[in-house]
C-alpha cells in the first residue's frame, strides 16, 4: 500500500520495485520522468515525507508509510501554480524535460525556506540536472515565486 498524493493505493509491483515504475506504469502517473535511471539527473524527483528523492532508485519498500507527493498531485495548490507561472515568466526551461523535477524540488526547497539566496536555490537543485542549461533562468524563477508568495 501506497499513499500517493494523499490516495491510498494496493500496489502489485514487488517491495523492490523502483517508485517510478510504479507511479508511471501502474498508476499512469507519468509527470516524473525517466531520465539517467541512476539517480543523477532529478527527472524522476517526487517527494517522500516531504523530501525530494530520486525515484528511479527508491524502492516500494524504501517509502513504507510516508506519503509521495508527485508533480499531479502538487499541480492543484497555489504555492505549485505560482512556481510554474515563474517558471514561464523567467523562461527557466528550453527542452522542458527537467521542468517536472525541479518545480517538485523548488516546490520542496520553498515550503522549508520560503526566500532562499541564490546559493541555497543552487544547492537544494543540485540533484537535479538541466542538459539545456538554464540554471541562471531557473534561479531567477525560483526567486520571482518567493517574491510573488511573499506578497500574495
Ligand atoms: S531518472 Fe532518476 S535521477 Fe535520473
Ligand atoms: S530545459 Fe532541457 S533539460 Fe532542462
Amino acid at each position: 500500500m501506497l499513499t500517493i498524493n494523499g490516495t491510498k493505493h494496493h500496489v502489485a509491483a514487488d517491495p523492490s520495485t523502483p517508485l517510478l515504475f510504479v507511479l508511471r506504469e501502474e498508476l499512469q502517473l507519468t509527470g516524473a520522468k525517466p531520465g539517467c535511471g541512476e539517480g543523477q539527473c532529478g527527472a524522476c524527483t517526487v517527494l517522500v515525507g516531504g523530501e525530494p528523492v530520486h525515484a528511479c532508485l527508491t524502492t516500494v519498500a524504501q517509502v513504507g508509510e510516508r506519503p509521495v507527493e508527485t508533480i499531479e498531485g502538487l499541480s492543484n495548490k497555489p504555492a505549485f501554480q505560482r512556481i510554474q507561472q515563474a517558471f514561464l515568466e523567467a523562461g527557466a526551461f528550453q527542452c522542458g524535460y527537467c521542468t517536472p523535477g525541479m518545480v517538485v524540488a523548488v516546490s520542496a526547497l520553498l515550503r522549508k525556506n520560503p526566500h532562499p539566496s541564490a546559493p541555497e536555490i543552487r544547492s537544494a537543485l543540485e540533484g537535479n540536472i538541466c542538459r539545456c542549461g538554464t540554471y541562471n533562468r531557473i534561479v531567477k524563477a525560483v526567486q520571482k515565486a518567493a517574491e510573488v508568495s511573499s506578497n500574495a
